[in-house]
């Protein structure tokens, strides 16, 4: 009895040192789908003059490329973690122009953001035979 119990102890401890271990960076895949999709709806909204949708999608792209600049952190790749935090900020910019009605100031900070996604891309990302991506 004493044997088993020591036994599921160590089969506890082995699961739990395995659980701790797959605990790496967060995965970028779904992040930057994520990013893709709140970028179009940003786009149309500002289109649209969607003030208010407007302001929403910023704030699901700075909660975005926060989560990516964790990634880009755990990666050590400075360079990343420096526009991941360059988009937080013009995110944030776009939020506070909407919210003050301003959709001009909204669409040429967007449009900067824009341009940061491939800007990185060139650098950091890596498309791989079955045409999934990487991170490089
Ligand atoms: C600082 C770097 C960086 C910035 C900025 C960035 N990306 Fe990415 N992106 C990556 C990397 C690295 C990958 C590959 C990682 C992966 O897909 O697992 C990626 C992958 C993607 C993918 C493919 C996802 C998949 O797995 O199918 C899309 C779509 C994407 N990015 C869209 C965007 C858009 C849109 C923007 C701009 C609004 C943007 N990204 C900005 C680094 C960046």
């Amino acid at each position: 009895m004493r044997k088993v119990s020591i036994l599921i102890g160590i089969c506890m401890l082995v699961a739990l040192a395995l659980t701790l271990m797959a605990q790496g960076p967060p995965d970028l895949s779904p992040i930057m789908k994520d990013v893709a999709a709140t970028q179009n709806s940003l786009r149309m909204n500002l289109m649209n003059n969607a003030a208010a949708d407007v302001e929403k999608d910023a704030a699901k792209l700075q909660d975005d490329f926060t989560k990516a600049m964790g990634f880009f952190k755990a990666m050590k790749a400075q360079d990343a973690v420096d526009t991941a935090k360059a988009n937080i900020d013009r995110a944030g910019e776009i939020a506070k122009a909407a919210k003050a009605n301003n959709l001009d100031a909204a669409k040429a900070t967007a449009g900067e953001l824009q341009k940061s996604c491939k800007a990185c891309h060139d650098v950091h990302r890596e498309q791989l035979p079955d045409k999934t991506f990487k991170f490089k």
